[in-house]
């Protein structure tokens, strides 16, 4: 069992700066704090290639435990205000698309407070149905429910109201109606025998009940799935007819001036801010990023991004287990020393018999380089894959996968702490996509030691160029987000991780424009530049994705919301964005498969003096990578080929090819229209990695192999092997001055 874990404020850190480490213990009363240098994370006891440098740090010590809540789901919360507190008689309520009204009871629109019970909250009741319950803050609660079920995915106007004269609670919810459904509407009204509802001073809440962490921090609790819509608050109970009238209307308050306020979640969109359009500025603000841009219940189908027509996107999806800060207090902090070489680094925690690795980047003092080389660390990868559950969340993933599910002791703690939040490849409890991932969270696959997939197998790379004795820098991919081009610039060669697949358009922009000068650049990886990301640049280490049409992916995205709520771009894959990898490394991915990986053969574009320098000491006929750590060989798991159709340049040679792929390697959906039984890597001949090579008119390279597993094939006889030699050859000609000439 995890006995100790923890994160920090940043992942790409430059020395001069401090970072925050927060820790959280499950049982032990102390741990133990170091700092390590991560040289290679694997540590499989059989290969015998694990390798960690002990740092001297002034944190360096023991510290008690504690264990840390976090406080998941997302809600939206408005400031206690005079408007609020002054309320005699009204109604609140709100267009709601419920996604799990059968889940128990969860708050739609509250200000409650539970102990002594006290305020109003528009719910949905144990039995699925609306309900309304007031309390005067003494212990007596009324309550009335419509008793009709709400139908999920569906929208209804719902509301509650309070009518102080006659002593009235009212509810009722009214459907939108289908020409091809009968919804039921359905209301109730009761007496209410309370001398006064309590003005209870607390916020105003929306998709959730107030809560207090074990810590006093003010969190959440009886979250609300589902959509809402244009949520109002208006001083007066009134009839079914003027709560369609209030409802309907986009500026309410200009026609009724009971209105006390009229949220607008059509504005604010890709924000944490809420705006309330009505006369008292009720504004708020969202916690743990519920999704928005999302359609709401006028949406009519005339547009699928949101700018065009925000008064038909103005409903917020919240899940109960959306995340973004876990908000720990710190246990320490760390100024990284100005002497401190750029490189991957880990806060190791050691508490009873388990241990865990705070892992962050150090990049080179800005502006400045400490090596030709810069390792370009795929931290947008790392972070939609951060806490995947996708073994458990995917009904298909032993088929895909060709190998039984097994679940190591992060996974089995994910499984009991759902609180700590999902990848990418998730589904939220509602059955909807996850959208966002943060980092500010333990990432429990983003350590040394952690299974074979995106971080850790990118350390092979790591432990490699050590071996070898090659200097490298490390980078990220949020540091190329935000400075482009001139990150790059100043170095020789950029080399990627085994996967860098998730791509920002100013990460891409940046890629493009450093290719267009003279960089070179080495991608020894698989299934790269694939899908538009963006982070939030008011949510700082926040990354949305839409997998909108088409690509490998685990559900399908919400028809009409396609359109990222962050920068407005439309998402899903960079090759259905006319932008495919192939007009960036020359190769893009056409086929998955995990069981066994191939291996290359020379091709006779390999014998071109162009490419001598990448196969010196290799044999014509040598098998290129026949051995390797994942699959046993170094082209699988994701590969990719050429292809001009998509942009691969025309004077591009691929050197090599692969072959011996099996029949569980399958070509990508992006690459196929129609489905036959030909779609494996036993049959198909377009299933194949394709090493390729080409100059560039600025002096500068690319080199691609186009495989995830090529980086596991480093190791294999103590570094010693033709995958290391090749990579090696590149690397060294490419950190060469001289340019590459363009051929005639
Ligand atoms: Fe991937």
């Amino acid at each position: 069992m995890k006995k100790v874990l923890g994160y920090t404020n940043a992942w790409s850190v430059t020395p001069g700066e401090t970072i925050r480490v927060m820790v959280s213990t499950y049982g032990p009363e102390r741990y133990r704090a170091d700092l390590v240098r991560v040289i290679c994370g694997d540590d499989e006891p059989d290969r015998d290639i694990y390798r960690e440098e002990e740092i001297e740090a002034p944190f360096s010590g023991e510290y008690p435990g504690r264990t840390q809540p976090i406080g998941a789901g997302s809600y939206a919360v408005v400031p206690d205000s005079p408007s609020l507190a002054g309320l005699e008689s009204f109604t609140v309520q709100a267009w709601v698309w419920p996604t799990t009204p059968g889940k128990g009871e969860q708050g739609l629109i509250t200000r409650w407070r539970d102990d002594p019970a006290g305020g109003f909250a528009l719910l949905i009741d144990d039995s699925g149905a609306l309900a309304m319950r007031v309390g005067d803050g003494r212990g007596g609660v009324v309550e009335i429910g419509t008793g009709e079920p709400l139908a999920a995915r569906r929208w209804y106007l719902v509301s509650g109201s309070y009518d102080a004269a006659a002593k009235e609670l009212s509810v009722r919810q009214d459907p939108i109606m289908s020409p091809l459904e009968s919804l039921k509407a359905a209301d109730a009204t009761r007496e209410v025998e309370l001398s006064a509802i309590a003005d209870v001073g607390a916020p105003l809440m929306f998709a959730a009940f107030p809560a207090t962490l074990s810590t006093g921090k003010a969190a959440a609790q009886r979250h609300y799935n589902g959509k809402i819509d244009r949520p109002r608050l208006i001083g007066r109970a009134l009839s079914a007819a003027e709560g369609l009238a209030v409802a309907w209307d986009a500026m309410p308050h200009e026609r009724n001036t009971q209105v006390v306020a009229a949220w607008d979640f059509s504005r604010d969109i890709g924000g944490d801010a809420i705006s309330d359009s009505g006369p008292n500025g009720l504004h708020g603000r969202t916690v743990n990023v519920p999704s928005r841009g999302c359609k709401g219940h006028n949406w009519s189908g005339a547009e699928q991004n949101w700018r065009h027509l925000p008064q038909e996107y103005g409903a917020i999806h919240f899940h109960d287990d959306d995340l973004y800060d876990a908000g720990w207090e710190a246990d320490f902090e760390y100024a990284v020393p100005n002497d401190l070489r750029s490189g991957v680094y880990a806060v190791r925690l050691r508490a009873d018999d388990d241990e865990w690795y705070v892992t962050f980047f150090v990049r080179p003092p800005r502006g400045t380089t400490t090596s030709k080389l810069a390792f370009l660390a795929s931290t947008a990868t790392y972070m939609a894959y951060a806490n995947y559950h996708w073994m458990m969340h995917e009904r298909y993933c032993e088929a895909t996968e060709s190998f039984w599910t097994t679940l190591d002791k992060g996974d089995v703690f994910l499984q009991e702490h759902n609180e700590f939040g999902l990848s990418t490849y998730d589904t939220h409890s509602d059955g909807s996509g996850v959208r966002y991932a943060s980092r500010l969270r333990p990432v429990l696959n983003m350590a040394p030691k952690t299974p074979l997939w995106s971080f850790n197998p990118d350390t092979h790379i790591l432990g490699w160029l050590e071996e070898k004795g090659i200097e490298y820098d490390v980078i990220t991919d949020e540091d190329l987000h935000h400075e482009g081009v001139g990150l790059l610039d100043s170095y020789r060669a950029v080399l990627t991780g085994t996967h860098p697949e998730y791509y920002t358009t100013p990460m891409l922009d940046g890629l493009r424009a450093y290719l267009a000068r003279r960089g070179r650049l080495i991608y020894l990886g698989g299934n790269g530049f694939i899908w538009r990301c963006a982070f939030s640049p008011e949510m700082p280490g926040m990354l949305e994705l839409r997998r909108a049409e088409d690509g490998i992916r685990y559900r399908d995205e919400e028809p009409g919301e396609y359109y990222l709520e962050f920068t407005g771009e439309f998402g899903g894959l960079w090759r259905r964005l006319g932008m495919a990898p192939q007009a960036l490394v020359g190769v893009g991915t056409v086929a998955v498969g995990f069981d066994v990986s191939g291996y290359y053969r020379r091709q006779e574009a390999s014998f071109d003096p162009r490419a001598g320098f990448i196969f010196e000491g290799i044999g014509a006929d040598e098998a290129i990578g026949d051995f390797g750590i994942l699959g046993g060989g170094a082209s699988g798991s994701e590969i990719d080929a050429v292809n001009p159709m998509l942009g691969t340049p025309s004077h591009a040679l691929v050197v090599a090819s692969s072959e011996g792929h099996s029949a569980n390697t399958y070509l990508v959906p992006d690459e196929t229209g129609f489905h036959h039984c030909a779609m494996d890597g036993a049959q198909n001949p377009d299933i194949r990695a394709d090493m390729t090579f080409f100059e560039t008119p600025g002096g500068g390279a690319v080199f691609s192999v186009g495989s995830i597993a090529w980086g596991a094939s480093l190791p294999h006889n103590g570094f010693d092997n033709n995958v290391a030699r090749i990579s090696e050859n590149v690397v060294r000609r490419f950190l060469d001055d001289t340019p590459f000439p363009m051929p005639g």
